[in-house]
């Protein structure tokens, strides 16, 4: 075992309230394409604000919506990796441990994680764009599935649905953004795995842990914006670096 995996593990080995701060490099080897990852196919010439802003959904409904349905076609299709089941286990030795994700595919659901917060909302979820009946109604896909054209009508006022996801310019979800800056704020270790720390406000997260005096370990192949005030850098993909942290943690 590497000398950071066995730093990280005695910081965690004292702790009781942990947090995990995952984003979507955790996903990767499921064969979920990251963000930063070049978009392709079809989408290979639009740009992610293009495909994921009110804007963009107005300005071509259809090429969104599809977009969409296609990135949750292929998310019936992957499992969670190693790293997922690593990081359920991991939890597990903690009386308090939070996964807070930006995440919109289930895989740290379908990993066995527990206590998770979708700062970003729901991929496989829909919702009316125009929140007929509030922004917490679900459409339930066998309603819409196999409907001609795209974006399906709404069942309760006959527009577009969209995705249950946050997209540029919107709020997050106030109550899962209220309960993860608690737990950062309130952390003694937060594990920052697999996210170039980029997009805020999930990115300033970090940093509020480490104000609280958290100990920031970050698991990601590259450095980032969130690395110089990460006091462990493990670099390595996290399916490979998270079931060697189990392994030191003995679970
Ligand atoms: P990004 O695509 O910005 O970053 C992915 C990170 O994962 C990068 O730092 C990679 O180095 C790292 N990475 C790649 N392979 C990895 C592996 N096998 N193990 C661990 N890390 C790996 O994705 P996010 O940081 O999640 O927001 O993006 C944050 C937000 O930007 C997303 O939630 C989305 C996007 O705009 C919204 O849609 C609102």
């Amino acid at each position: 075992m590497n000398d950071a995996v066995s730093r990280a593990a005695e910081a965690l080995k004292s702790a009781r309230r942990v947090v995990a701060l995952t984003g979507a490099g955790v996903s990767k080897e499921s064969g979920v394409p990251t963000y930063r990852d070049a978009l392709a196919g079809l989408w290979a010439n639009h740009s992610f604000e293009d495909l994921a802003s009110p804007e963009g959904f107005r300005r071509d409904p259809a090429m969104v919506w599809d977009w969409y349905a296609a990135r949750r076609s292929q998310l019936r299709e992957v499992r969670p990796n190693a790293g997922h089941y690593a990081l359920a286990r991991i939890a597990t030795h903690f009386p308090d441990f939070v996964t807070i994700t930006q995440n919109v595919d289930d895989l740290h659901e379908r990993g066995g994680s527990r206590d998770i917060i979708h700062l970003h909302g729901h991929l496989m979820e829909t919702k009316c764009f125009f929140d007929c009946r509030g922004s917490s109604t679900l459409v339930d896909e066998a309603v819409f599935a196999g409907s001609e054209g795209s974006p399906p009508p709404c069942p309760h006022c006959g527009r577009w649905l969209r995705p249950n996801v946050v997209w540029f310019g919107e709020m997050l979800p106030p109550e899962a953004f209220r309960r993860a800056q608690q737990a950062a704020a309130t952390c003694e270790v937060m594990l920052v795995i697999g996210t170039s720390g980029l997009v805020y406000p999930a990115a300033g997260l970090p940093m509020t842990a480490e104000l609280g005096g958290a100990v920031i370990i970050e698991i990601n192949p590259e450095d980032t914006d969130i690395s110089r005030i990460a006091a462990i850098r493990l670099r390595g993909a996290s399916g490979e670096i998270l079931p060697q942290l189990a392994e030191a943690l003995g679970v």
